[in-house]
C-alpha cells in the first residue's frame, strides 16, 4: 500500500510528491520522491534525496559497509558523533568502497538485541548516505542520489522521479533487520524466474585460464566438470574481438573465431552434448579506444570535448545516457545471444566514471549525465531479461561494486567479490548478508595458494563457504588431483541437499570472525523451523584449546531435533549450545544439519 503526500511550492509551481510503501508483515518501508513542474518556467533541481528521518539522539552508533576492490562490503561501527558523517559514492556505481547502507543502532546493539534504524537504496549509482547530529541532540538521517555534479532541468510538465530508499526498523537487534531485508527482497525486489530455483552449479574459465584459452581447452574444462556433476561452463572475458589481454576490444561484440574456432554455436552444441549448459561474459557499457566500435563512433565515449579521456583498465565508458548508443551495443550483444543457446550471462563493468561529459547532452544537462547513464543501464537489462526470458543474469562489477538493490531488480544474483579466498570471504559475505539474501550472492570455489590473497585453505573449507551463495567452481578442472576430484563430487551432492534450505531459509549469524579473530558461524534454517543448517569454520588454531558451546538460534524451543546423531530440545541448543571440538589447525570448517527429531 502507499501514501503519498502532496507538497506545493506555488510561487515556483513545483509539486513534490512523498511515495511512502508498506509492506504486510515486515518491519520495512520505502520512500521515494517525485517532482513536478506545474509552472511555465523551467527550473533546475541541485539535490533530490529519497528519504529524510528525524529523531532524537538514543547515543545512536552508525554502522556501514566499507572495503576495496577484493575486500568488499565489511562492517564498520562508529559512534555518532555531532555534525555531519557520510557514506558516499561520486564514482557512477555503488562501489568497492563506500556502500549504500546505513544504519543507526543504540549502543550494544548485539544480533538478537538493541534498536536499529537502517537504510538501502534501489539504486546502483552515486549516492549519500547520512547522518547528522545537531546542537539540540536530535538526528537526521538521509539518502538519496549524491548532489554533488547532479543537476537536473525539468521544463513546464516534466517530472522527476528519484530512486527508492528502503527503511528497515529492529527492535530486535540486527538479525532480525538482516532477515527483514531478506524476505522484502526476496518477496518485493527480486522478480527473476530463477529466484526460487536451484541454480545451476556454474564452472567458470577466469581464474583457470584469465584470457588465454580456445575452443579446446573450454571443452577439456567441461568435459571433467560434466563428470563431476558441474552443469553449466561459463566463457569470461576475451572471447570477442580481438582481445587477448584487457587492452582492446570492448565494444567489438562478436566470436573471435581464431580462439573459439568453428564459431559460438558449434562450441555450445558441444558442451550441451555432455549434457551441460552454457553462459557468457559481457561488459556492455565499456569500449576500448584500440576497437573497431571506438574507431566508428568516437563520440560515444563519456568525455569532456576537447580534453583528454583518463584510462582505466585501458577502456573508457560508452555514454549510456544516450539511447542510441544504448540501442547499438544492445544490438550487437543481442545477436551473439540468439546465435546459440545461451542460458546465462555475467554482465561485468571494470571501471568507475570519470571525466564527465556527454557529446549529446546540452551545456545545462550534463549535470544529467550520471543519472541518465544508470537510466540506461537498466534499460538495456530490462531489455535483455524481456526479450530473454530464459536468461539467468548475473550482475558484477570488477568483482563486487555493484552489488546493491538496484541490480538486484535485475539480476537475482550478483557476483560478490574477485576474492575468492575462503576466509576473506568470511568477512565479505558476513558484510553482504547483512542486507542482501545469500541467495544472491555469487560464491565459487577456486585453487589455492589463492589468486588474489596467497593463502591456502583446505578444499573442503572452501566448498563451505562458497554454498552461502550461488555456488560454482572457478578454477582448471583439468588440473585438479583425483583426491579434490572426489571432493568436487561430494561438494555437487552436499549444494543439491542444501541449496533449496540455504536458498529460502532463515538466516542468522553466530559468531563473527571479523570481530573474534578465531570463528566464525552461521545458521539457515527453515521457515518451520522443521530443519537447520550450521557452519563454522575455525579461522585460528588455539594452542591447548577446549570446545566451545555455541548458542544455535532460530529453532523451535519446544522441538525436538537431531544433531550430529543425537537429540536435543530446541531450548537446550540454543540457551546451552551445540558442543563444537576444537580441530587441529587453521582454516577448518563443518558443516551440520540439524533436523527436526520426530521428522526422522
Ligand atoms: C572482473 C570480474 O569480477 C571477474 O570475475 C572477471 O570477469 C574479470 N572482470 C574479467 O575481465
Amino acid at each position: 500500500m502507499t501514501l503519498k503526500v502532496f507538497l506545493r511550492d506555488s510561487l515556483l509551481g513545483v509539486k513534490v510528491t512523498l511515495l511512502y510503501s508498506i509492506f504486510r508483515g515486515l518491519d520495512a518501508l520505502t520512500r521515494s520522491v517525485l517532482v513536478e513542474n506545474e509552472g511555465g518556467e523551467p527550473f533546475y533541481l541541485e539535490k533530490v534525496l529519497s528519504a529524510c528521518v528525524d529523531m532524537d539522539d538514543r547515543d545512536f552508533e552508525m554502522l556501514g559497509l566499507f572495503g576495496s576492490w577484493a575486500r568488499e562490503r565489511h562492517i564498520q561501527r562508529m559512534p555518532l558523533g555531532y555534525g555531519r558523517q557520510n557514506i558516499a559514492s561520486v564514482k557512477g556505481e555503488s562501489s568497492h568502497q563506500e556502500h549504500p547502507f546505513l544504519a543507526l543502532v543504540t549502543p550494544g546493539t548485539s544480533q538478537e538485541s538493541g534498536e536499529v534504524y537502517a537504510m538501502n537504496f534501489v539504486y546502483s549509482g552515486n549516492f549519500i548516505a547520512q547522518a547528522e547530529k545537531s546542537q539540540f541532540n536530535s538526528v537526521r538521517m538521509m539518502m538519496g542520489i549524491h548532489p554533488e555534479g547532479f543537476t537536473w532541468k525539468l521544463e513546464p510538465g516534466e517530472r522527476f522521479t528519484a530512486p527508492e530508499a528502503v527503511l528497515v526498523y529492529s527492535g530486535q537487534g540486527l538479525g532480525r533487520m538482516t532477515r527483514t531485508f531478506h524476505d522484502l527482497y526476496r518477496e518485493h525486489l527480486i522478480r527473476s524466474p530463477y529466484l526460487h530455483e536451484k541454480r545451476p552449479i556454474l564452472i567458470n574459465n577466469w581464474e583457470a585460464t584469465y584470457f588465454d584459452f580456445d575452443e579446446k581447452k573450454l571443452l577439456e574444462i567441461a568435459e571433467d566438470a560434466a563428470a563431476l556433476g558441474i552443469e553449466m561452463l561459463v566463457m569470461d572475458d576475451g572471447w570477442f574481438g580481438k582481445r587477448s589481454l584487457d587492452d582492446s576490444s570492448l565494444g567489438d561484440w562478436y566470436v573471435n573465431e581464431e580462439k573459439i574456432k568453428g564459431g559460438l554455436h558449434a562450441l555450445v552444441e558441444n558442451v550441451k552434448k555432455l549434457g551441460m549448459k552454457f553462459g557468457i561474459w559481457i561488459e556492455p557499457e565499456m569500449i576500448s579506444p584500440e576497437s573497431e566500435l571506438y574507431r566508428r563512433h568516437p563520440d560515444w565515449a563519456i568525455r569532456i570535448p576537447g580534453r583528454d579521456i583518463t584510462q582505466s583498465r585501458a577502456q573508457y565508458v560508452l555514454d549510456f545516457s544516450r539511447d542510441e548508443v544504448v540501442d547499438g551495443v544492445y544490438e550487437m550483444i543481442a545477436e551473439v545471444l540468439r546465435s546459440a543457446d545461451i542460458s546465462y550471462v555475467k554482465w561485468d563493468m571494470n571501471r568507475q566514471l570519470t571525466t564527465l561529459g556527454s557529446c549529446a547532452l546540452p551545456p545545462d544537462r550534463q549535470g544529467e549525465l550520471s543519472h541518465r547513464y544508470m537510466l540506461g543501464v537498466y534499460r538495456m537489462q530490462e531489455r535483455l531479461i524481456t526479450d530473454f526470458p530464459h536468461l539467468l543474469l548475473e550482475n558484477c562489477s570488477g568483482g563486487g561494486a555493484r552489488f546493491d538493490a538496484g541490480m538486484l531488480y535485475y539480476s537475482p544474483q550478483i557476483w560478490c567479490s574477485d576474492d575468492t579466498d575462503a576466509i576473506e570471504r568470511l568477512a565479505i559475505q558476513e558484510g553482504t548478508a547483512l542486507i542482501y539474501p545469500v541467495s544472491a550472492m555469487g560464491a565459487h570455489v577456486s585453487v589455492c595458494p589463492n589468486h588474489t590473497v596467497g593463502r591456502t585453505t583446505p578444499f573442503e573449507t572452501r566448498g563451505d563457504v562458497a554454498l552461502l551463495g550461488t555456488f560454482g567452481y572457478e578454477l582448471d578442472i583439468t588440473k585438479l588431483s583425483e583426491e579434490e576430484k572426489v571432493l568436487v563430487k561430494s561438494q555437487v551432492e552436499k549444494y543439491h541437499k542444501y541449496n533449496d534450505l540455504i536458498r529460502e531459509g532463515d538466516y542468522y549469524r553466530l559468531a563473527s570472525a571479523s570481530e573474534n579473530r578465531y570463528y566464525d558461524s552461521w545458521m539457515i534454517v527453515e521457515k518451520d523451523k522443521s530443519r537447520a543448517l550450521l557452519f563454522c569454520v575455525q579461522v585460528l588454531a588455539e594452542a591447548n584449546a577446549k570446545s566451545r558451546f555455541l548458542r544455535l538460534k532460530g529453532l523451535d524451543p519446544d522441538k525436538r531435533y537431531l544433531a550430529e546423531g543425537k537429540t536435543y530440545a530446541g531450548r537446550t541448543l540454543m540457551h546451552a549450545g551445540l558442543r563444537i571440538p576444537a580441530a587441529f589447525g587453521d582454516f577448518k570448517s563443518r558443516l551440520i544439519e540439524i533436523t527436526e527429531a520426530s521428522l526422522l
